[in-house]
């Protein structure tokens, strides 16, 4: 398998889901979600390893090509909406389900939680996810692609365009520390479930409802920028350089979201693996992530 800039699939229980938001795979083989090698592969491992799982799997788009161009050009939050409505209207989830989402589909599953209470999500987890966005897009998606080079030449300048924050779905959850009022003010998606604007205490309720939110970094990743976004830190606001964790952010010490409450109540997990972006090995995956899913 090729690189990534990968997915971003969600998985879920009693019963579970595979969401199959399925963005962003760059491969030469040209990997969608539905790639048995990938996210499929997962999906098969997991109904192996937890006998009766019921794996949902979603996909945004009609078809994995549309797929894949999601990755790129649509609004997420009416992806988040589609998928909400598809939750609804399963009947296998009625009692509640595990999420599991990877890379920035791990995002999107947190707005899932915070929006739609119901049917109600017991156990988050995030593999890779960038839950205060990207500054960069490193290795986006191979040196040599264009399409790479124009959405971060248009991400530096535009990002909080109208057409960009409804279409392009990095600037939905682009992070400029040096233009924090921008990102304030314009950012759609993440701007708005990380309460940047207000509190919506309606967010915070739903949050907090979870038993468990897991958090994995990849201690080598060199496709998110900066890493420690993947455990909800970033860089300090005006400047590039220096990160905080979540704990020193504004966001835990006002309590905004409930993550300090959570905290508090020993519903964080931080989890860290070796290895780039994704490349986790099975044994890792089975020993750390799938007690959560049952
Ligand atoms: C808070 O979030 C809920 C759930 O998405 C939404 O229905 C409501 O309109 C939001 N409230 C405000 C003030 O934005």
């Amino acid at each position: 398998m090729k690189r990534i800039f990968k997915i971003s699939d969600v998985i879920i229980k009693p019963v579970f889901w595979f969401v199959c938001f399925c963005l962003f795979v760059f491969s030469s083989s040209g990997d969608s979600c539905c790639n048995p090698l990938s996210m499929g592969y997962i999906k098969k491992m997991i109904e192996q390893e937890i006998p009766g799982v019921y794996v949902l799997s979603v996909m945004i788009g009609k078809n994995i090509v549309e797929d894949t161009e999601n990755g790129f050009f649509s609004d997420v939050n009416e992806q988040v909406s589609m998928v909400c409505n598809q939750l609804a209207q399963d009947p296998k989830l009625k009692g509640g389900y595990n999420a599991m989402g990877f890379s920035q589909g791990a995002q999107f599953l947190r707005a899932v939680a915070q929006r739609c209470p119901s049917p109600p999500m017991k156990n988050l987890i995030s593999v890779g996810g960038q839950h205060q966005g990207v500054y960069g897009l490193p290795r986006c998606p191979g040196e040599s692609s264009k399409i790479c080079d124009m959405i971060r030449e248009a991400l530096n300048k535009e990002a909080y365009l109208g057409w960009f924050q409804k279409h392009l779905v990095q600037a939905q959850y682009w992070h400029d520390p040096l233009n924090d009022d921008l990102y304030k003010k314009y950012s759609r998606f993440l701007a708005d479930i990380n309460q940047e604007r207000a509190v919506n205490e309606t967010y915070k309720k739903n949050l907090q409802q979870l038993e468990k939110f897991v958090m994995v970094k990849f201690l080598q990743d060199s496709v998110v920028d900066p890493v420690d976004t993947e455990w909800f830190g970033f860089l300090k606001t005006g400047q590039a350089k220096e990160t905080e964790t979540l704990q020193e952010s504004v966001l835990y010490k006002e309590d905004r979201l409930g993550l300090a409450a959570m905290d508090k109540a020993g519903k964080l997990v931080f989890l860290a693996t070796e290895g780039d972006h994704l490349q986790f090995k099975e044994e890792w995956f089975k020993a750390n992530l799938l007690p959560y899913l049952h």
